[in-house]
């Protein structure tokens, strides 16, 4: 089918540049979804980041898994290994990275420790596309590293799955075909025409066919920062998992075609905007730069990364956020409060040391490196304060 064709030159595009296989996939939490289905058995537990989108919170639990909430480090909201209790290790049967915007997780030590264990790690690259981790490729680490073309390379679709082993390819080809929604006509014109629909929204010209285009992707159901938990029904849902069924009205926010195998325009976009990638890394690691020499920045030692996001460091994160509202400057990626807030220990195994994660959900402002220039402009006129203080040690 055509659609298989134009995922090899998508493929052959990563395969180079990663140095591993690489197998397309709609989106980044099919891929997760997938990598934990056939890494990790049910039942089991898997250690991951309080501040991800919670909806890889719930791929965890639509694979059957128990999440269990890493301590992190304050500075960058990377996971903070030394605070990991060594009573914790042996309950796991995986680790999942998260790279939050760009900045690694300490990969070599947490695929020390995995190989320790005999567990698999799994790598949340969507963040990290161009990111490296003690010299080498964030997403090559892992038994598995998935990507998401949503996030850098803005194609609203797409990602990869990039197994260690190129032999799983095929197995992993027919596990990712089975889940696959063959492309729908609807479908695919709401994502030719979604671009233009967030042109028209954000211009203040709100036409009613531009909302019910972004009602269609799942870009309208989040009244704040986390969607609705919803307890009665996801307690339901789980007595069904593994399995994604139960789980689809959680997993599809902010991508309604999160399982579409895709039409030819959209492949088509996609391998135009995949193949600009190197410019764009080099304009977010400029824009990085910029940012991290801010007073509002906790830089780390090291080459700068093209980071997706930078995430300063701010007193009054919502007056930062109002405004640049105000300047018509949107603020994503914001992942505040923490998962075990947010869920509860009905559904996830609480952090060991939550403090850290709190004060970094609490006071991030993620930054697209983009618009450094114009963010730093609009923080500097609004008299907005570095962080003070901070969880002990901090
Ligand atoms: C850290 C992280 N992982 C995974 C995803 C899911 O990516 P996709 O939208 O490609 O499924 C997101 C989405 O924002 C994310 O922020």
């Amino acid at each position: 089918m055509a659609y298989f064709t134009a995922y090899d030159e998508l493929e052959g595009l990563m395969r180079e540049r990663l140095g591993r296989e690489c197998l397309y996939v709609p989106s980044c939490r099919l891929g997760l979804y997938l990598a934990l289905r056939h890494w990790c058995p049910p039942g089991g537990r898997v250690l991951m980041s309080p501040v991800n989108d919670d909806v890889i919170f719930f791929v965890v639990l639509a694979a059957g898994l128990r999440p269990v909430q890493a301590p992190l480090d304050p500075h960058d909201g990377s996971i903070d290994l030394a605070a990991v209790p060594d009573s914790l290790w042996p309950q796991l049967s995986g680790v999942l990275t998260t790279n939050l915007y760009g900045n690694p997780d300490p990969a070599p030590e947490l695929r020390a420790r995995c190989d320790a264990l005999g567990i698999p790690l799994i790598e949340d690259a969507a963040h990290a596309i161009g990111s490296e981790a003690a010299g080498r490729k964030v997403g090559g680490y892992g038994e598995a590293a998935v990507f998401s073309l949503s996030k850098h390379t803005a194609a609203k679709a797409g990602g990869f799955l990039a197994p260690a082993d190129p032999g799983l390819r095929e197995a992993l080809a027919k596990a990712r075909d089975e889940l696959l929604a063959p492309p729908r006509a609807s479908a695919e014109l709401a994502y030719w025409a979604r671009p233009y629909a967030e042109a028209t929204v954000r211009g203040l010209r709100l036409a009613p066919a531009a909302w019910a285009v972004l009602r269609m992707l799942g870009q309208q159901e989040r009244e704040d920062i986390r969607m609705a938990l919803r307890p009665g029904d996801l307690r339901r849902a789980l007595d069904t998992a593994p399995g994604l069924a139960a789980f689809h009205s959680w997993v599809r926010v902010d991508m309604h075609d999160y399982r579409a195998s895709g039409g030819r325009l959209r492949l088509g976009r996609i391998a135009r905007k995949l193949s600009r990638l190197d410019a764009v890394l080099d304009a977010h690691r400029t824009g990085a730069e910029r940012l991290l020499a801010t007073e509002w920045a906790r830089p780390k030692p090291g080459r700068v990364q093209p980071l997706f996001r930078v995430p300063l460091l701010v007193e009054d994160r919502d007056a930062a956020r109002a405004a640049l509202a105000r300047e018509r400057i949107t603020v994503g990626y914001l992942y505040d409060p923490p998962l075990d807030d947010y869920a509860g220990a009905a559904f996830t195994d609480p952090s060991p040391a939550p403090d850290a994660g709190r004060w970094f959900a609490h006071h991030a402002l993620p930054v697209d490196p983009l618009k450094a220039e114009r963010t730093i402009k609009v923080l500097h006129e609004a008299g907005i304060q570095p962080a003070r203080g901070g969880p002990a040690g901090v």
